[in-house]
């Protein structure tokens, strides 16, 4: 009996899973091995506790091409030329190097550059051109900065846009407080709830990314409702953990869409883009 028809015969013995087990065995220890190698050079070599930054896999990145192609009705060549656009910004990529560098936190950041899913932020808003922008949730300021030099290539293409930024933290955003990004931008500091409440101009494009609770998710979408323009996006940051955005897109009549990035060479699992429009 050759090995195939042996290994056939067997599978249908009650030894199986005896017999499968040293092949399933060496899987799960190989994938438990590169993970665990992941997270030891991790460790090792980054200093962020949160808000984790990182490359995304090729393919990821070529799938929220994809993605942001179908949101914004954007040939998907044009959308991979805005992610090649921000990647190549090499005036932002060594302003946010230079001042992680001498910034007080120093100690829990990383220097390198690496935008993750925020390219995909920055693709939709160079696609739609949008005049207010809404970001809640800041912490250094990457995504701010991210957002800010999209604003500032519409605007060199006659298309002016501006961001509100809003954080509960005094000291956040401190990436996004320098000039030329800084000229595009409105820190404001307090509850994301309140600083929507007091917006006194039509929102465009909202992004929520503060508390990832729930229910402040949920609040923020309701409590920004008013002050949408009539075809504004919203956006959330929370995809992977809540269907909140879904619901309030059901409940409003919206369309709703989900992306899930894959990081390159880290533990983490990856956040993503929940879009309603
Ligand atoms: C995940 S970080 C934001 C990341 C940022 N958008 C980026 O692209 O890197 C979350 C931020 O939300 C802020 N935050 C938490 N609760 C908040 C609230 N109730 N109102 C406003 N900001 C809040 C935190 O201070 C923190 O800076």
């Amino acid at each position: 009996m050759d090995g195939t028809r042996f290994r056939r015969t067997i599978a249908r013995t009650p030894l199986a899973p005896v017999a499968a087990f040293p092949k399933r065995l060496l899987r799960v220890a190989r994938h438990d091995a590169r993970v665990l190698s992941v997270s030891a050079r991790w460790l090792l070599t980054s200093r962020e506790h949160h808000n984790y930054t990182y490359d995304l896999t090729r393919l990821s990145r070529e799938h929220l091409a994809w993605f942001v192609s179908v949101l914004t009705d954007t040939p998907v060549k044009q959308v991979r030329d805005y992610l090649a656009e921000i990647e190549s910004d090499q005036a932002l990529r060594q302003h946010i190097e230079r001042t992680t560098a001498t910034s007080a936190r120093r100690g829990l950041a990383d220097r390198q550059v690496r935008y993750a899913r925020r390219i995909g932020w920055y693709a939709i808003v160079r696609a739609t051109r949008p005049a207010h922008v809404v970001e809640t949730g800041v912490d250094k300021g990457l995504g701010t900065c991210v957002l800010a030099s999209a604003l500032l290539r519409n605007a060199a293409e006659g298309h002016p846009g501006r961001v509100t930024s809003l954080d509960i933290n005094p000291e956040a955003g401190y990436l996004a407080r320098v000039e030329p990004w800084a000229g595009v931008v409105d820190l404001v500091i307090g509850d994301s709830i309140a600083s929507i409440r007091a917006l006194d101009r039509p929102v465009d494009l909202f992004l929520h990314d503060s508390d990832h609770s729930a229910g402040h998710e949920r609040n923020e979408f309701e409590a920004v409702e008013s002050k949408l323009s009539p075809d504004a996006m919203l956006l959330t940051d929370n995809v992977t953990v809540t269907n909140v955005l879904a619901e309030h897109a059901e409940r409003t009549g919206r369309r709703f869409l989900a992306y899930r990035e894959t990081p390159a060479r880290h533990w983490f699992p990856g956040d993503g883009i929940g879009v309603a429009w």
